[in-house]
């Protein structure tokens, strides 16, 4: 099997600047190697270009660079869409998570029931009308419900992308009113940091993956590394104390291996400059190692 590995140098979704780095510093931290030594074949297709901030903010109202976003998704779209196309599996690193709007959009035009887990502090389920900052990163899982501005909830020139019952959120903790409302009313399978505790990680990921295995005909995995604690996971550019630890976080790549439920990933918000030696693009691609197949024994 083939991996084709996408790097989304994309930091216009926030106001941190340095997540952009967070490709080379995912490939600094020995992604391809690590990959290949499991025995795959490893294409890097490099890094998709990214524009400027825009200048103007027009229709733009509380969507921060919505234009220089909507052109890059389209491009990481395209790429991504080849790269189902010839049947490779695409490996996405960001960059902020607004690069999911993208992704999501390349992907689920080849799955009639594309799954999605969202591995997160927040829920991402924001648009310009509940967002208390306009980071587009806060919005991607709604967009790619079709909700927010059609200039991202149309990319790939339809949507939405996904089902509201095909998607399950885990490690959240930090939610906005807006992001709440739209949980209860669509009925989104959240697993917050209550529920991790409360049943361990070993049932949150046997429940995922029962709850998605035969109603869905792919699953995407994007995985924000402030989904983990930020003593394991300092790198990124919204940190929320209280979160899943590395160990939680190896075991249910694990499962989700051995499950083979997953048809493409994406790893995000990994951002050098806020980081420790490295530490979240280490972690991030350690990650990687167990979703893939890696076992010490
Ligand atoms: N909910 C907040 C917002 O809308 C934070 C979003 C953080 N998202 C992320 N991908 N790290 O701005
Ligand atoms: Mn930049
Ligand atoms: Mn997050
Ligand atoms: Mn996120």
């Amino acid at each position: 099997k083939k991996i084709s590995i996408i790097g989304v140098p994309m930091d216009l979704g926030q106001m941190r600047r340095g997540v952009d780095m967070g490709p080379s510093a995912i490939r600094y931290a020995g992604v391809v190697d690590r990959l290949e030594q499991l025995g795959y074949e490893i294409e890097d297709l490099g890094d998709i270009e990214i524009g400027k901030p825009d200048r103007d903010i027009g229709e733009t109202v509380n969507l921060r660079n919505l234009k220089a976003v909507v052109v890059a998704s389209r491009k990481l779209a395209d790429q991504v869409d080849l790269v189902v196309q010839k049947g490779n599996f695409p490996l996405v690193l960001g960059g902020d998570h607004s690069i999911a709007i993208g992704s999501l959009a390349g992907i689920s035009k080849h799955y009639k029931d594309l799954g999605v887990i969202w591995y997160d502090a927040h829920g991402d389920l924001n648009s310009s009308e509940t967002s208390p900052t306009g980071n587009i990163h806060g919005m991607p899982l709604a967009v790619s419900l079709g909700i927010g501005h059609p200039h991202l909830t149309f990319i790939g020139g339809y949507a939405p992308k996904i089902k509201p019952e095909n998607i399950v959120i885990i490690g959240a903790r930090s939610l906005d009113k807006g992001e709440k409302e739209l949980i209860k009313d669509k009925g989104i399978k959240v697993y917050t940091m209550h529920e991790i505790d409360r049943l361990g990680m070993t049932k949150v990921i046997e429940e995922t993956i029962h709850y998605l295995k035969n109603k869905t005909d792919g699953v995407h995995l994007s995985l924000d590394l402030d989904g983990l604690d930020p003593a394991d996971a300092p790198g990124v550019g919204t940190p929320v104390i209280g979160g899943v630890s590395y160990r939680e976080s190896h075991l249910a790549m694990e499962m989700l291996e051995e499950s083979k439920i997953i048809t493409s990933a994406e790893f995000v918000e990994v951002n050098p400059i806020l980081d420790e030696r490295n530490k979240t693009a280490i972690v991030a691609v350690a990650l990687m190692g167990s979703l893939f197949g890696e076992k010490l024994l």
